[in-house]
């Protein structure tokens, strides 16, 4: 048997031979999607990047079903939501898939920082169905006491409660935020405070990932973006340690109507990071560009690319950051 075709053990859902697994399907998206960084054509990076993806789920043995994914299948042809991955429909363990073969397509075309292929899946049913509308996010790292984080409550609310909890002012806290017209309010609540701000072109699956590491030097993460990317970045925090909250934002009864189409009724509810990633879950990221959380891809001279990986799983709470060296082409 190789490892591709590895059976689990009946009794565990997400063996723990997929959560390495996990790292093969987004490196094959990373290295698909980086022959096309900085060349300025976000809808080839994005083509590369999920071909690639799929075609690795497809040696998997499991039974998955893309929950998130490239949109309805009228609109995608590929890694669409309720498409079917892996090599075992029907006998393979049955898992639910959230993913983004490219986070950052624009990042990407341009060859800006924090571009990454990203997936998570968890057991049958643990992850949100979140359509592809805006969600408004409010994160923090681990440390603090439960509850510290409330959409309910206003920025300065939010601001002055970690900055309590932290034992510093205001002012001393780094909030990440999307750089967008629509958060020139939040931005001119946190300027008020004295808040430092980082400001990101792209990518806030990174941007929400970036308050559970020190080295960022940032302590929230403020502000609307997908909300596919919300369960995404969600599944991380759960397995690193972390306060989310997300709270999806409709623009028109078009997307009221999606909301609706995938099952939820409360189109006012505040999630928690626990109900948009249930249960066990496991998270993985390859860089195709540099970033705050991993190197991109690079081709050295001798053709070998190099890829740096993290993947995380929920119930054990275990962190791996792997480096690949792949010598032949996929
Ligand atoms: P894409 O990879 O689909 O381009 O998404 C990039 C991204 O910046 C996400 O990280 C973020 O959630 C979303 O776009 C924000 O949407 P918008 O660009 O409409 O503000």
């Amino acid at each position: 048997m190789t490892e591709s075709t590895h059976k689990p053990a009946p009794s565990k859902v997400l063996d723990r031979v997929l959560v390495l697994e996990m790292v093969r399907v987004t490196e094959a998206a990373a290295i698909g999607a980086s022959k096309l960084i900085g060349r300025g054509d976000e809808k080839a990076a994005d083509h590369a990047a999920v071909e690639a993806m799929r075609a690795a789920f497809n040696e998997l043995w499991m039974d998955g079903t893309v929950v998130i994914g490239e949109g309805e299948r009228d609109e995608a042809p590929m890694l669409y939501i309720g498409e079917k991955v892996g090599a075992a429909p029907g006998t393979g363990p049955k898992i639910d898939i959230a993913l983004d073969p490219l986070e950052g397509t624009t990042i990407t075309a341009k060859a800006g920082p924090n571009a990454l292929a990203v997936l998570a899946v968890a057991e049958e049913g643990g992850l949100l169905n979140a359509p592809d509308v805006y969600m408004d996010k409010l994160a923090v790292g681990p440390g603090y006491p439960d509850g510290i984080i409330d959409l309910d409550k206003s920025v300065t609310d939010n601001v002055k409660a970690v900055a309590a909890a932290k034992g510093v002012e205001p002012g001393d806290i780094i909030v990440c935020v999307l750089d967008r017209p629509r958060h020139a309010d939040l931005i001119a609540e946190l300027r008020g405070l004295g808040c430092g701000i980082m400001l990101i072109p792209d990518g806030d699956v990174a941007g929400v990932i970036a308050v559970t590491n020190e080295d960022t030097g940032v302590d929230m993460y403020m502000g609307s973006g997908g909300a596919p990317e919300g369960v995404l970045a969600a599944a991380a925090l759960r397995c690193v340690g972390g306060q989310f909250k997300g709270r999806l934002l409709f623009r028109n009864d078009d997307e009221r109507a999606r909301a609706r189409k995938w099952g939820i009724e409360d189109l006012n509810k505040q999630y928690d990071l626990r109900e948009l990633a249930k249960g066990d879950c496991i998270f993985a990221a390859t860089g195709v560009t540099d970033g705050s959380l991993l190197d991109g891809v690079k081709v050295h001279k001798n053709g070998m690319l190099s890829t740096e990986s993290v993947v995380m799983r929920a119930s054990s709470g275990t962190v791996r950051w792997v480096k690949g060296e792949h010598r032949k082409p996929r």
